[in-house]
């Protein structure tokens, strides 16, 4: 007998309205029953399911083990235990039968063969050490600041893991020979950088990189960018940055995928293999380090740094899942978070570095603590002395110690004191020489510096820049057709003091860019546009951010040349005079590099300074206007959305950038970039993401703020094109599919314009009823594809019904729950086009 009984909604209704949306969207829900088709669980059932309930925690809590809330199969023991039990409620209870699933790497032979090689390596070598070495070995310090010892010592001495922020190759090799030759165990130093969107060559944000919606355009640059990196001697990056970030105002959500973890899960991953090639060791490749564990998208009130309150739900299934993703596709470190997570620093995290990271997920890397975040276990109120933060952190699964000193001071005589155990430094250690090993550092640790610089900035390099940047830009606007500026262009009036930045275009983490080879917007349009039209260029205003960054005495922006008010209103008049004789306006607005990153989240999303106003005023002369963003966040752009001709986002496009933003308004690209976030109206939607939950009064979107809208300015997966498209019906394959199969679900789409271009097809799907509340809807597949004009295909996707699976906050396990789940496919998260099916146990 089945208790749970789902009521079928009639043909063609869809199961539930999304609250969020807009008016424009919301045609697609009208007739959308007010109370969606739900559940009957009776009595004696729910009976049953809390008793269920009731003991597994009890189980978990008493063993302080966390078997099914992970991925991986750790149940054997308790599984005649569990089996009885679940067999027991199924029988009375069969509504939710529940499938675990594993998600584990598969492993070559040759893959164990030579990891006993690594191992037996490493072994030996850590029984010549002595305790000095091995917690050398598991320090790291950053050569940009002073150092007490200095680090040839440190090199000769055999008492340094890792450095970091060295660039020069010469140096890192003069270093590397001193540690190799000189010290008494000849063990490689680590050189690690923030090879965060390119080296040299800078490609696009990786937020930007995300908005392309092609896997491919990361991996290929993060492997461009390790080629560039590993050709100075840096073998270790701190990318990729994987944190859900679901709030604009913090500065770090340029660093990441966006909001939604399937989308964060693939780019996480695409990155790890840029970045490490196919297997660790590759010529050109480097360590990839997956950063911050965990939660740090979520700090409070988007600002940099502050705690991260998250539910165990939330946890599971959204800050998560692309850690999980990196380490599936093997990345060899991680960083563990500056910040209190529920509490507990990130740094000194058992749960989250051990029970999560090694016994569930069996991570064979290395952990390294972001800067200085052992030391700040005290300032967090959670250590009590720089001992005690070391003793913590590494009890907790930290392996090496990112710029603070606190392993190298007190670690031992922690171990006299019977605080930390040889074991866990010898496993640290161990961790940390594996990942030396399988870089292959004990076999060649240098570079041949004389062939450096020739491997920087190639054509090559160039080349994938502009690529990546142009696949990574949104067309967000463009009415009657404005882009791409047309032959009867003569004159463009190009504003902006960001059209004319090198450093700007290429956003913050450009530490080893040199903004001298940076193309700027002045110079792509000169390039390409000139001598047919002509290209009349001032700043109009210019910005400044209110307090420095803390990457300013390394990378800044440009400072303000106006110092008066007069000359800062004469230029801006001229600005608008030079639109005034101009056939089209091209202004290019947005933030400073400086503005995005870390230690740069803000209060408002508005365009800083007054660019709104000139951008107001630019609109009143009745001229066409073309608003290009540089920017790394969405911004306040509400008003744009309704008075500007075309609206372009090109984030910060990197080096190539000009170039490539001339290439999107001449035509010679066009854009099919899509968002990797929601976009919000105001900083008041803030958190704003389109995976919520449909509760109380769904089908009135605008009754959640009185004094506005509660639906996105653009919604998640929304992009134009020059280019328009239509998609046909959904063809489901089946009208059921078991737990753990796959469903291919297909769409036709068709290019119906005389232009080719890209559209990128979306799959979300919606459970409808289960142990918890489900989101609305979720992304589990998408794909772009390139469509001549005219063209039409039939686009496959296949739906992984393992990727239906979710932490249940009520059974706090991890399971895929049988049941009717609504699908929809199409080009962003409103997609219209809508079948069910049912998911069998
Ligand atoms: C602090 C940042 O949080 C982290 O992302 C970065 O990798 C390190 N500094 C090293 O620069």
């Amino acid at each position: 007998m089945r208790s749970l009984t789902v009521i079928r909604q009639a043909k063609g209704e869809p199961a539930c309205h999304d609250p969020f949306m807009d008016n424009r969207q919301a045609f697609a829900y009208d007739g959308c029953a007010s109370n969606p088709a739900y559940t009957l669980i009776p009595g004696a059932s729910v009976l049953w399911h809390s008793a269920f309930v009731i003991v597994l925690h009890g189980i978990q809590r008493l063993k302080r083990i966390r078997l099914l809330r992970m991925w991986t199969c750790r149940t054997l023991p308790l599984i005649p235990i569990l089996g009885t039990l679940l067999a027991l409620t199924l029988s009375l209870h069969s509504s939710q039968p529940v499938t675990a699933y594993a998600m584990e790497r598969t492993s070559s032979p040759q893959d164990a063969a030579s990891d006993q090689q690594a191992q037996a390596f490493v072994r030996d070598l850590l029984g010549k050490m002595t305790l000095e070495e091995k917690i050398g070995q598991m320090s790291q310090v950053a050569l940009n600041t002073k150092q007490d010892v200095p680090p040839e010592e440190l090199a000769r001495k055999g008492k340094i893991g890792s450095f970091l922020f060295i660039t020069d190759a010469a140096e890192i090799n003069r270093l590397q020979h001193i540690a190799v030759e000189q010290s008494r165990l000849h063990i490689p130093i680590l050189f690690g950088f923030d090879v965060i969107h390119g080296f040299r060559t800078i490609y696009p944000v990786p937020l930007a990189m995300a908005a392309s919606w092609d896997p491919a355009v990361p991996e290929h640059a993060q492997s461009m960018a390790a080629r560039e990196a590993r050709a100075v001697g840096i073998q270790w990056t701190f990318a990729p940055m994987v944190d859900i970030a679901r709030d604009p105002r913090w500065g770090r959500i340029m660093e990441g995928a966006g909001e939604d973890p399937f989308l964060g899960a693939r780019m996480a991953a695409a990155q790890i293999k840029g970045f490490q090639g196919e297997t660790l060791g590759g010529p050109d490749h480097i360590l990839a380090c997956v950063k911050h564990f965990a939660g740090y998208g979520a700090a409070i009130g988007g600002r940099d740094y502050e705690e991260a309150n998250i539910s165990d739900e939330q946890l599971w299934n959204v800050y998560l899942p692309p850690f999980k993703a990196a380490i599936d596709a093997g990345t060899g470190s991680l960083m563990s978070a500056y910040l209190d997570v529920n509490d507990v620093p990130a740094t000194g995290n058992r749960f989250l570095l051990h029970d999560v990271l090694r016994e569930d997920w069996k991570f064979t890397g290395f952990v390294v603590s972001d800067w200085e975040a052992v030391a700040s276990l005290t300032t967090h109120g959670f250590a009590k002395d720089p001992e005690d933060a070391a003793v913590r952190a590494v009890n907790a699964g930290v392996d090496m110690e990112m710029t603070s000193h606190t392993f190298r001071d007190n670690l031992a005589l922690a171990l006299r004191q019977g605080l930390v155990t040889q074991a866990s430094i010898d496993t640290a250690v161990t961790n940390i020489l594996l990942a030396k090993y399988r870089l292959g550092l004990f076999k060649n640790a240098y570079i041949d510096v004389s062939r450096s610089d020739a491997q920087l900035v190639t054509q090559e390099q160039r080349d994938a820049a502009r690529h990546a940047a142009i696949r990574s830009s949104i067309l967000l606007r463009n009415e009657h057709q404005l882009l791409p500026l047309g032959k009867q262009v003569k004159s463009i009036a190009l504003i902006g003091a960001l059209a004319n930045s090198k450093p700007d275009i290429m956003g913050s983490w450009s530490l080893a860019g040199h903004p001298s080879d940076s193309v700027t917007v002045l110079e792509g349009l000169r390039k390409r546009f000139t001598p047919g039209v002509q290209i009349a260029y001032t700043p109009g205003v210019e910005i400044e951010r209110e307090q420095p960054s803390i990457f300013d005495p390394q990378f800044s922006s440009p400072k303000p040349t106006l110092k008066t008010e007069a000359e800062r209103n004469a230029e801006f008049h001229h600005a608008i005079d030079l639109i005034r004789s101009s056939d089209v306006a091209v202004l290019v607005m947005g933030e400073l590099q400086s503005m995005s990153g870390e230690r740069a989240s803000r209060s408002s999303l508005t365009l800083p300074g007054k660019q709104e106003q000139l951008l107001e005023a630019a609109v009143a002369t009745g001229k066409p206007v073309v608003l290009v963003l540089l920017n790394g966040r969405p911004l306040n752009i509400t008003w744009a959305s309704q008075h500007v001709g075309a609206i372009l986002e090109a984030w910060y496009p990197g080096t190539e950038g000009g170039d490539a933003i001339a290439d999107l308004l001449s035509g010679d690209a066009t854009p099919g970039g899509k968002l990797p976030v929601t976009w919000p109206r105001s900083v008041g939607q803030v958190t704003l993401y389109y995976a919520h939950n449909l509760t109380q009064i769904p089908n009135e979107p605008n009754t959640r703020y009185w004094d506005g809208s509660s639906a996105p300015l653009y919604p998640f997966g929304y992009g134009l094109s020059y280019a328009s498209f239509s998609t046909g019906s959904l063809q489901l394959a089946a009208p059921s599919v078991r737990a753990g199969a796959k469903l291919n679900v297909s769409i036709d789409v068709a290019n119906t314009s005389a232009r080719d271009g890209d559209e990128v097809v979306q799959l979300y799907t919606h459970q409808r009823a289960g142990s918890a509340s489900r989101p609305v809807r979720e992304l589990k597949g998408f794909r772009r594809i390139s469509l001549k004009a005219g063209e039409k295909q039939t686009v496959t996707l296949t739906l992984d019904t393992n990727d239906l699976g979710f932490w249940s906050p009520q059974t706090h396990h991890w399971s895929i729950e049988p049941g009717e789940f609504d699908l929809w496919m199409g080009n962003d998260s409103t997609a219209a086009n809508h079948a069910t099916f049912s998911l069998l146990p």
